[in-house]
């Protein structure tokens, strides 16, 4: 469990002090897929930087499985159960090998070389990149880049996995295919993943979706509870994904009576019925 306790987080300069996080609170269970959606400058990057305390509470506290971020002795091993995987793959990939690259992290961490190397296979073949191991990773696309970004992250066994936009450059099949290995390592091996998009189809995916603004959680629920609530996710200038909006307003009229609509399966579904 990640425990976020009244957590607020002052951006200090010499200049100027932005209070980023304003009194979050937030448990996030093991084993679930937890999507942060929010504006601009809502607070989602600053948030996810605290869970494997690459900032450190202003105010409150973030407790990673009993341990509390605050602790400098704790940091390793809570950087150990939280991986993250940034935005930008190219700014993650540091060697000339897809192989090497996975190994990285694992061999910072002192991992002994016969476990790197099956570290290595194992999160080559989970990722679907055992055929580029001698790859050389500038020359992958984009969708691949980030399988490689993920599969560092995964050889160091991580039990978090936090995406901070981590598909926002990838083109369509590229973050079909980021979601699809995240979607199987979540189901089959119980990974929790922590993930912030901008983007409200793939937020549908999640088990439970926060909703940030204005450095505060404005609400939290399953993703038919959260984009049932069309208007208040207008009102803080989020998207809504097509179908829960075309959904709200056939029901505002009348034409169907079934609220939550968030899938195209289940708005045809829901259609069907009519007749
Ligand atoms: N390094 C920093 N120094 C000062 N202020 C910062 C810093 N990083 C973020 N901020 C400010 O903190 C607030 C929250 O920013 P944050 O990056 O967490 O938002 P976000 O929801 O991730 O936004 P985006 O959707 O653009 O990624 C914003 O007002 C931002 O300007
Ligand atoms: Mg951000």
């Amino acid at each position: 469990m990640i425990f976020v306790r009244n957590l607020s987080y002052v951006y200090k300069s010499p200049k100027e002090e932005i209070k980023a996080l304003d009194n979050v609170n937030l448990e996030i269970k093991k084993g679930e897929w937890l999507t942060v959606i929010g504006p601009n400058g809502s607070g989602k990057s600053t948030l996810a930087r605290h869970f494997n305390a690459l900032l450190i509470p202003t105010i409150g506290s973030v407790i990673v499985d009993g341990k509390d971020t605050s602790d400098p002795q704790l940091i390793p091993k809570i950087r150990q159960k939280v991986a993250f995987v940034f935005q930008n793959p190219d700014n993650q990939l540091v060697a000339t090998t897809v192989e090497e690259d996975i190994a990285f992290g694992p061999e910072n961490l002192g991992i002994a070389s016969d476990e790197i190397v099956k570290r290595v296979q194992d999160a080559l073949q989970v990722t679907g990149m055992a055929e580029h191991q001698k790859a050389a990773p500038h020359l992958l696309s984009g969708g691949q880049k980030q399988r490689v970004a993920i599969a560092g992250a995964l050889a160091m066994h991580p039990e978090y996995l936090v995406m901070d936009e981590a598909t926002a450059m990838l083109d369509p099949q590229g973050r079909r295919e980021v979601l699809a290995t995240l979607s199987r390592l979540n189901k089959e091996l119980g990974l929790t993943v922590i993930y912030i998009t901008h983007f409200m189809e793939e937020a549908v995916l999640a088990h439970r979706i926060a909703v940030m603004n204005k450095g505060r959680v404005f609400f939290i629920g399953s993703p038919r509870e959260v984009f049932s609530r069309v208007k208040d996710l207008e009102a803080v200038g989020l998207d809504v994904p097509d179908i829960a909006v075309i959904a709200s307003k056939l029901k505002e009229k009348g034409y169907i009576n079934q609220s939550g609509i968030i899938t195209i399966d289940e708005m045809v579904n829901a259609l069907c019925r009519l007749k």
